[in-house]
């Protein structure tokens, strides 16, 4: 059995499918949604080679990616090319994991940024009226698509192709606010653009080295200069960046130029111990917003593992050696930054506001730019970089 109510049934055996959400994903057939050959851990399933399989990975809690280097299908190989993924569909218990965060209710009038295959606006549709849901997508043959894939359904959302960092001014306001995509700060045109007191915001958030948290911002007056969204960070979401700013991603050797001329010292603080902790790493994150991280693992057992600290310019490079059983490890640092020290000085800020869990972070986002505190709106512990 591979149709809608496969997936009803994962989702409820998984217990996070709401009464709300029930008719939507149990109505919208996502195979409509699908291009014919998708990727999902790394397996690219055709739908021609493999009918059945790709109807499994069609109704399965995948994600499915659908788009590659920003215009190719995944089906279309190019030996020795970095693959970058710039469209999905999303994992279905991660899109009611948000949507659960974005309290959608009868009659909200939702802007959707992102509209990628069309599947999520098509619950939202089903949800609350097509008539009431607009989508951007960025990409003009992704939104085509999506506009067409949507009316194939039956649904008719507004899917428009723009920058979905501005926005859509011409149906707003909104109820509510949803990215399908991280950005490394919230646009302030959402919050112009949200209902004003009432709006509610939610977006993958985060720079670099850490874009994994939801942010959910509920939008509220200002004092004198425009409104303000202010919420908290939650979850573990793993989605593709704006297209806005996006760093260059490629091969780890196209970051590791000039190996052997590193500078060497060493570190008490356990890269395997950082790599587990997401409060850490979001902490860290904050001051590390054009940098990212890759924890290694050696291949022989030996439990060793190799942490990469790579500047999004690649100008810069650090890695640290876990040995188990070691209380210090060897750091390597190359390039005009010392990506280890900004690493352990960040940690070291985290320790002293005594190591608070991420829960304990709130984002405000204001007409002047974004802040982040800890507890209250009061305590700003970073300022939009
Ligand atoms: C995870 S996919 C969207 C999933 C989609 N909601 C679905 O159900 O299929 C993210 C999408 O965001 C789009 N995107 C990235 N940056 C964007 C931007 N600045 N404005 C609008 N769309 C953008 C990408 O092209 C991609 O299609």
């Amino acid at each position: 059995m591979s149709n809608p109510e496969r997936l009803v049934e994962i989702l409820s055996n998984k217990g996070v499918l709401e009464d709300s959400w029930r008719e939507a994903v149990g109505s919208v057939r996502r195979e409509w949604f699908l291009p014919e050959a998708m990727e999902t851990s790394g397996r690219v399933v055709s739908r021609a080679a493999d009918p059945e399989g790709w109807m499994v990975a069609a109704y399965g809690d995948l994600a499915l990616v659908t788009q590659v280097n920003d215009g190719r299908g995944v089906g279309d190989r190019d030996e020795g090319e970095y693959r970058l993924p710039t469209s999905s569909s999303s994992m279905p218990s991660l899109m009611l994991e948000m949507l659960g965060l974005l309290d959608v209710r009868d009659r909200h009038r939702v802007l959707e940024l992102g509209a990628g295959t069309g599947y999520h606006a098509a619950w939202l549709a089903c949800r609350v009226g097509g008539e009431r849901v607009t989508s951007v997508e960025v990409d003009p043959g992704l939104a085509e698509r999506a506009g067409k894939n949507l009316a194939a359904a039956g649904f008719t959302p507004q899917v428009v192709c723009g920058d979905g960092d501005l926005g859509w001014a011409n149906s707003a306001p909104y109820d509510r606010v949803v990215a399908t995509y991280a950005v490394p700060a919230v646009p302030y045109a959402w919050v112009e653009q949200s209902v004003v007191p009432g709006g509610r915001i939610v977006a993958p958030w985060g720079g670099s080295f850490f874009p994994y948290s939801f942010v959910a911002l509920d939008v509220v007056e200002g004092a004198g200069r425009g409104p303000v969204a202010r919420g908290r960070f939650s979850g573990f979401p793993a989605f593709m960046r704006s297209r806005n700013g996006r760093p260059g991603r490629g091969f780890l050797a196209d970051f590791l130029h000039h190996r052997g001329e590193e500078d060497e010292s060493r570190t008490r603080i356990s890269p395997r111990e950082l790599c587990g902790d997401s409060d850490a790493l979001f902490w860290v994150g904050l001051g590390m917003a054009d940098a990212w991280y890759l924890l290694a693992e050696a291949e022989d057992g030996s439990g060793e593992a190799t942490l990469w600290v790579l500047a999004d310019d690649r100008s810069s490079w650090a890695a640290v050696e876990f040995v188990p059983g070691q209380e210090s490890y060897v750091v390597g640092q190359y390039g005009p930054r010392r990506l280890w020290d900004e690493v352990e000085e960040a940690y070291r800020e985290w320790g002293r506001l005594g190591r608070p869990a991420r829960d304990r972070a709130g984002l405000s986002v204001t007409s002047g730019g974004e802040y982040v505190w800890l507890d209250s709106p009061a305590r700003i512990v970073r300022m939009a970089p």
